[in-house]
């Protein structure tokens, strides 16, 4: 609690404001919301810095929802509690061999997802999310656009299969949802026949296809307080139960089965990077200003027009 109050003297005296990501701690999606901030998904987390007026944006998440933040809002200082928070989309996608992979495809128009580098969004035509990903493509994929989609690979195998584009994919996965897996899910299942199955579209295909709901964070929150299940079997990261428990506290939420585990498992999947944001290196980022998060102007202009793109189409 002393802590707590420290922080929140330190973002008064900084003008700060907190938007935390669903996949990060408790306590810091809770100090967000009850700091006049905002705990949401990458989508939402884009539109809110540009709405808020506070002169400093906190990102607790990992370093790609920092960096488009700052591309979005470069007169705002950016701060994250670590900027050795990565994600291994990012990472796997490295912006010169995809750039050399566009060249290759020029006929094509070039999606990535928002887990990507400032430079990789610099030579993409859209940005989407998770939460906007096939509405974005149905557009392109009716319009008669061919698409090349980077970094993650089953989520555009997904989006492929449900709209029926010419996507060509990079061969990229996120290392928590790669995690999850078919067989044990299975067995999971019949121990649970009442559970309804919530899904995130990066899991494998033999993931996807035993879901009830195949959406983004928000998408699966909201299929927790809609549905009428009393239970649910969750594959995606450990850090949703925090909000799904919050909106539906009477529902029972089970952690879906990684690597290894069987079908018991209690243990769950979470992003080390995610996990890297904490209340204390929180107090000391806004202690010291440090961890800005900086963007060459060459980039970032590139890289703001595809992810206005995104927004105006959200609208
Ligand atoms: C995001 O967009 O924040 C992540 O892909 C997780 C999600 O919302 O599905």
């Amino acid at each position: 609690a002393e802590l707590i109050a420290h922080i929140r003297t330190l973002m008064a005296r900084e003008k700060a404001v907190l938007v935390a990501h669903y996949y990060t701690d408790g306590d810091l999606q809770a100090l967000a919301e009850d700091s006049g901030g905002l705990v949401a998904d990458s989508l939402e987390m884009a539109r809110f810095g540009t709405e808020t007026s506070a002169e400093t944006l906190i990102v607790c998440g990992v370093r790609f929802m920092g960096e488009t933040a700052k591309i979005l809002n470069p007169e705002k200082r950016v701060l994250m509690p670590s900027l050795a928070a990565t994600c291994s989309l990012d990472e796997g996608c490295p912006a010169d061999a995809f750039s050399a992979f566009c060249d290759a495809h020029p006929e094509r128009q070039v999606v990535v997802y928002a887990n990507t580098s400032a430079a990789v969004k610099a030579r993409s035509d859209w940005v989407v999310t998770s939460s906007i990903a096939l509405p974005i493509i149905k557009h392109l994929h009716a319009q008669g656009e061919k698409i090349l989609w980077a970094p993650d690979k089953h989520l555009g195998h997904y989006v492929q299969r449900v709209t029926g584009a010419d996507m060509l994919l990079w061969d990229g996965a996120c290392v928590v949802h790669e995690e999850f897996k078919g067989f044990a899910l299975e067995r999971m299942r019949r121990l649970h026949p009442d559970a309804a199955v919530l899904v995130h579209p990066e899991s494998p295909d033999e993931v996807v296809n035993q879901a009830d709901v195949i959406g983004s964070t928000t998408q699966l929150i909201r299929a927790v307080v809609d549905r009428p299940e009393q239970e649910f079997i969750v594959a995606t990261d450990a850090g949703i139960f925090w909000k799904m428990q919050q909106l539906a506290p009477g529902k029972k939420l089970i952690p879906a089965p990684t690597a290894g585990e069987g079908a018991t498992c209690e243990s769950c999947a979470h992003c080390p990077w995610m996990a890297m944001n904490a209340l204390q290196n929180l107090a000391q980022v806004l202690e010291r200003g440090d961890q800005d998060i900086q963007i060459p102007e060459d980039i970032r202009v590139r890289a703001v027009q595809p992810i206005q793109r995104m927004l105006e189409f959200a609208r």
